[in-house]
């Protein structure tokens, strides 16, 4: 494929997406984590055949056909990762499987490690099942955030239970190197953590990065590791609603079927399975041509936010930009808040991930340059008025 077409904002209004209808259409939206691009030809295909034909039965979808073998092979053939079909279990979406995770492996009480800021529902999953939140915030050293493995020793309690990670980070847009997460996996192994890995951004690594599976790096971790995983970021079809949880173990996969049964979870729809399937067996060709124009949308945040006295490290990973507000006067308002109010733009509270981050933003650079070149003329015509008005 030689390049991504972009849907225009009309196209996009009609659509029935929450990211274009929850704010007022004078608002440009840059906030929740879909894209504004057509879907890979092979996924639309996928979903047009269960269309054309009706299929709207029980699905019968075996061997090739089926997303574990999909999985499987995706793996295989993306990370060097060697995963058994039958420690694979489907899930309609991700933040369903860290809730079934956090009831399976954990009490009422119990804590459960997140690295701040952190994608919100992580949080609120923890809170949610009366679980406590067990708060390693990332570091900033000047170039990236990282791990603080100190603190994390620090704040890890006898009923510290759950390791969640996150990798690539959102919203940060880290992709942890070996070492990091082997330290990781160090400190869960040596406090009988088990780990929850959500990389539903594995898809979406620029250049320079690689993505390592958690789940890969060796027996000891592997065997406590569930990784939870989708084709729905990289592939644009959050709305499908379809996912994996993978078992670095059977022992694992024994003690969480003790508490969550196979069916609690619920089944796949068909064409949640065959988008999904379409989009690891077939859909490479596509996101190979949309990486490089999500890479120009990142490198014109990061010179726009170096332009305004924005604090930002460009993300490794994802779409998503982290954006520091905290130099700049925001007349008291949060950022979120401020750049709603004052520029016409929604982007996400940065409160939301975590606390202390009210005036940090995340921002979804997943658009045309022409919007995105928007979004960031109305921010940047926001701060200027206002550092003007103090002078
Ligand atoms: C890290 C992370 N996990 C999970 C999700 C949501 O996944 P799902 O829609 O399958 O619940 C997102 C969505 O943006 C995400 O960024």
């Amino acid at each position: 494929m030689d390049s991504i077409p972009v849907l225009p904002v009309e196209t996009m209004r009609v659509r029935r997406g929450i990211k274009w209808h929850r704010y007022p259409e004078d608002v440009l939206p840059a906030w929740v984590a879909d894209m504004d691009f057509p879907v890979a030809p092979a996924v639309q295909a996928a979903v047009s055949r269960v269309v054309e034909q009706m299929d709207y039965g029980y699905p019968w979808r075996e061997g090739a056909n089926g997303l574990e073998a999909a999985f499987v092979d995706r793996m295989r053939e993306r990370f060097g990762w060697a995963v058994e079909v039958e420690r694979v279990r489907p899930v309609t979406d991700l933040v369903q499987a860290i809730v079934a995770g956090l009831v399976a492996f954990s009490d009422p009480g119990d804590g459960v490690v997140v690295q701040t800021p952190i994608y919100p529902p992580f949080l609120g999953s923890i809170a949610a099942t009366g679980r406590r939140w067990v708060i390693n915030p990332l570091r900033d050293d000047g170039s990236r955030f990282v791990l603080d493995l100190d603190h994390l020793e620090a704040v890890i309690d006898e009923r510290t239970r759950i390791l969640l990670v996150c990798n690539p980070h959102n919203p940060t847009g880290r992709v942890f190197d070996r070492e990091e997460l082997e330290a990781l996996g160090r400190v869960a192994v040596a406090h009988d953590l088990v780990i929850v890995a959500d990389e539903i951004h594995c898809d979406l690594v620029y250049p320079g990065r690689r993505h390592l599976p958690m789940g890969s790096l060796g027996e000891e971790i592997a065997a406590r590791t569930v990784t939870l995983n989708s084709a729905t970021k990289g592939f644009n079809v959050a709305g499908l609603r379809c996912g994996v949880m993978y078992f670095g173990s059977e022992g694992l996969l024994d003690r969480f079927r003790r508490v969550v049964p196979d069916r609690l979870l619920g089944s796949l729809s068909s064409v949640a399975i065959d988008a999904t399937v379409a989009a690891w067996r077939e859909g490479q060709p596509w996101l190979d041509a949309l990486l490089p124009l999500l890479r120009r949308n990142r490198d014109r945040v990061a010179t726009w936010a170096a332009e305004v006295g924005v604090r930002h490290h460009p993300p490794e990973g994802t779409y998503l930009s982290w954006l520091d507000l905290g130099d700049l006067d925001l007349a008291g308002e949060s950022a979120q808040r401020f750049l709603l109010e004052r520029a016409r733009v929604a982007l996400n509270a940065g409160e939301d991930f975590g606390p202390g981050y009210e005036r940090c933003v995340r921002l979804n650079f997943a658009t045309s340059p022409e919007i995105l070149e928007q979004v960031l003329e109305r921010m940047g015509g926001a701060l200027r008025r206002i550092g003007e008005a103090v002078r």
